[in-house]
């Protein structure tokens, strides 16, 4: 109890920039511009772009490059292959982060082309890192997924999988997911998309969860948890009455957690080497 309530602590104080606290109004919201996204995460707003060292990853970007800001890096996967990679540094704990909810922006009701390449520019707005960008990492030994929620409250829960994997893109980079790791905070709610391919509303799954969920996911029959569902922000600022209250479905939600009407503010996945 004593861990949870310091870890929460902890990660409220240093989560500020794009990280919890109120919740932006939809008229703070500035319009996005599409043309930021740059699908590939190459070429822009590289903050080691003049350095030669080989930083091996977020963790080496931070210790050896003495980096301290969050943004985009160019790490080694290994000696020859390079990749930019979204690094953020929140009270010193360095991290690869390949999806962030927070902004509400852009949308993540996106083609199977999108998800693959990946949409949006951190930290500029929400993004996902593109399907075949987490298969490279995967591939290079980032096989730890960390899954941070925030909820309206405040209070921050995560679960850790020590097994995530990705197919290829022919078997739509079906989901390899496990090794629940029992310091999680949250309960397993994503073993159940294990072995499900890749679904969204242009390469629907078989059962056509993604008709009514929207966003692109490891669809099952449904899914308990769904960290690309729509941002709604009517669930923070002004709690629902009774009468006002609204079950969205297709929000950002964690069954075990607040069940599948909620729309979580704030959600972070990181990518770490087990090797
Ligand atoms: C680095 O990884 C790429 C594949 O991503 C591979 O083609 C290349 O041979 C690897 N290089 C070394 C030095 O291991
Ligand atoms: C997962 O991430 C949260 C913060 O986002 C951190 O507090 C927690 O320690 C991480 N868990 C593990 C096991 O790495
Ligand atoms: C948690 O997992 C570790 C190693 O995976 C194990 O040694 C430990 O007994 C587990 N604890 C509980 C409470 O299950």
């Amino acid at each position: 109890m004593r861990a949870i309530f310091f870890l929460a602590c902890m990660v409220a104080v240093t989560l500020v920039e794009g990280g919890r606290g109120d919740v932006p109004a939809i008229a703070d919201v500035p319009d996005y511009d599409e043309t930021l996204d740059f699908h590939s995460f190459g070429g822009k707003e590289l903050l080691n772009d003049d350095d030669s060292t080989k930083y091996r990853d977020c963790y080496d970007v931070m210790t050896r490059g003495m980096y301290q800001k969050s943004g985009l890096y160019r790490v080694y996967l290994n000696l020859t292959e390079t990749q930019t990679v979204y690094c953020e540094f929140e009270d010193n704990v360095p991290s690869l982060v390949v999806m962030k909810r927070w902004y509400g922006y852009p949308s993540f009701k996106r083609s199977f082309a999108d998800y693959t390449r990946g949409f949006g520019l951190p930290p500029h707005g929400d993004f996902w890192y593109g399907l075949s960008n987490m298969k490279k990492l995967v591939d290079h030994g980032y096989h730890i997924l960390n899954m941070t929620m925030v909820d309206c409250s405040g209070q921050v829960k995560f679960v850790v999988y020590n097994w995530f994997d990705l197919g290829p893109l022919s078997q739509r980079f079906k989901l390899f997911i496990g090794h629940y790791d029992n310091r999680s905070t949250l309960k397993d709610d994503l073993s159940y998309n294990n072995m499900m391919p890749f679904a969204t509303m242009d390469r629907p799954d078989q059962h056509g969860c993604v008709h009514s969920l929207h966003a692109g996911w490891w669809y099952n029959f449904c899914t308990l948890a769904l960290p690309t569902g729509q941002r709604y922000y009517d669930y923070c600022g002004d709690r629902p009455t009774k009468e006002t209250y609204i079950c969205h479905h297709d929000g950002i939600f964690y069954k075990d957690w607040h069940g599948n009407c909620y729309s979580m503010p704030w959600v972070r996945i990181t990518l770490t080497r087990s090797y």
